[in-house]
């Protein structure tokens, strides 16, 4: 990559502010995957192993009023790193003061601090999420380098990134997680091996337009699944019962199936179920796992039924368009994976991607990434993005500010 590393930088006896993205699910202040910890562990056990004072910080959650400050605290987070990393992780609950700055000051060679969530710098003004200038200098002066390692929080444009870079005496360069992120994502994009497919799923054409237009000019094959077929469907005259269709995207979808000359692979069977619009309204997880299913033809959705996953016919279909692909970028589920019984669609292309041979395969983060943690196909893919919107973003084709802000090579 075009940007300076870790690797390129002296880390000995220096104060390392090294940004990571440790904005991981909580359930009652547990952590429920840590794969975002685990990912940045190689850039923090180099760094510490180089001799660098490391200074490590993160945001958690938003922090809006007074009431999110304890939901999104950080303490929880490291402890959990300092389980993974094998030695103590000093926290201090603060982002700035003469605490965090003693702290800073009697840090040893191969010591980490790590501060409470920057995001608790939003509670007035602000000023984390909208890189106020003061907040960066701040934090840039506590240390001499700046090293990125997240990936994560890429696109935004905030003190603790773009913030850094701008004011830091030292270098601004990426860790090992953030370029091998850009190594494959921006790969894919960029210098994709052919035959390149890509896979969209997940519930919204309208979340996914920029990456589908950017796509289309990019891959053989573009293959929609998710919720989202369901407006294409509508754009090819099909009835979709009660099925998700954004309405005010048929006509959009219509113009893509124009312009996309046979790019665009549909499912043709769904896996249809009727729950009642009262249980739906009452708990949609529990009301479709007891729901009545059957598998139906795109073309002969019933009026009172909604799709809920790609049939048996779509799986096959799908296989046989993978067969021989060189790079796939998979985002978005092909079905609601939540419950098992509509997980079958989302298993299977984590099946077929795990064993194509010879291929490069990437999952862009967000829910299709968690499926197929959780599915345990962690280790089946080339590359599973820690980012949910910055992968979004850079499968858009736009540049990201987190990685603009380093130094070039
Ligand atoms: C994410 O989870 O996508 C990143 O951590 C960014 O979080 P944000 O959407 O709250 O900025």
């Amino acid at each position: 990559m075009s940007k300076k590393t870790i690797k390129d930088v002296q880390l000995k006896g220096k104060k390392v502010l090294m940004r990571v993205d440790f904005n991981v699910p909580m359930k009652n202040g547990v952590i429920t995957d840590t794969n975002r910890i685990v990912q940045a562990l190689p850039t923090i056990k180099y760094a510490l192993e180089q001799g660098a004072k490391l200074i490590l910080f993160s945001h958690l959650g938003r922090v809006k009023e007074e009431a999110d400050l304890a939901k999104n605290d950080l303490a929880p987070v490291a402890n959990k790193l300092a389980e993974l990393l094998g030695q103590p992780v000093l926290f201090i609950n603060a982002t700035r003061g003469e605490v965090l700055e003693q702290a800073i000051a009697q840090l040893q060679e191969g010591e980490v601090v790590m501060f409470q969530n920057t995001r608790y710098e939003d509670l007035v003004g602000k000023k984390e999420s909208k890189n106020d200038p003061e907040l960066g200098a701040y934090w840039a002066s506590l240390g001499d380098v700046f090293v990125n390692d997240a990936f994560g929080t890429a696109h935004r444009d905030a003190a603790s990134n773009t913030g850094i870079a701008a004011h830091v005496k030292g270098e601004s360069v990426s860790g090992f997680l953030l370029e091998k992120e850009i190594k494959f994502i921006g790969g894919a994009v960029d210098n994709p091996v052919h035959p390149f497919v890509a896979i969209l799923g997940g519930a919204k054409v309208s979340d996914k337009i920029s990456v589908i237009e950017n796509l289309l000019t990019k891959a053989d094959k573009v293959m929609i699944c998710g919720a989202m077929a369901y407006t294409f469907f509508k754009a090819l005259g099909y009835e979709v019962g009660k099925s998700k269709c954004e309405k005010d995207f048929v006509d959009y979808a219509k113009g893509l199936l124009e312009k996309a000359n046979g790019k665009i692979v549909l499912p043709v069977d769904v896996v249809v179920a009727n729950p009642s619009d009262e249980d739906c309204a009452a708990d949609f997880f529990g009301a479709i796992a007891k729901a009545e299913t059957k598998v139906v033809k795109v073309t002969e959705i019933p009026a009172d039924w909604q799709g809920l996953d790609c049939g048996p016919a779509t799986i096959e279909a799908y296989k046989k368009e993978l067969e021989g692909a060189k790079t796939v970028v998979w985002n978005g589920p092909a079905g609601v994976f939540e419950v098992e019984k509509f997980a079958v669609g989302t298993k299977s292309i984590c099946e077929t991607l795990a064993n194509l041979e010879g291929a490069t395969t990437i999952i862009g983060g967000g829910d299709s990434a968690a499926a197929a943690i959780s599915m345990g196909y962690e280790s089946k893919f080339s590359h599973i993005s820690t980012g949910g919107g910055a992968s979004l973003e850079y499968l858009e084709g736009k540049a990201l500010p987190g990685v603009v802000c380093l130094d070039d090579k």
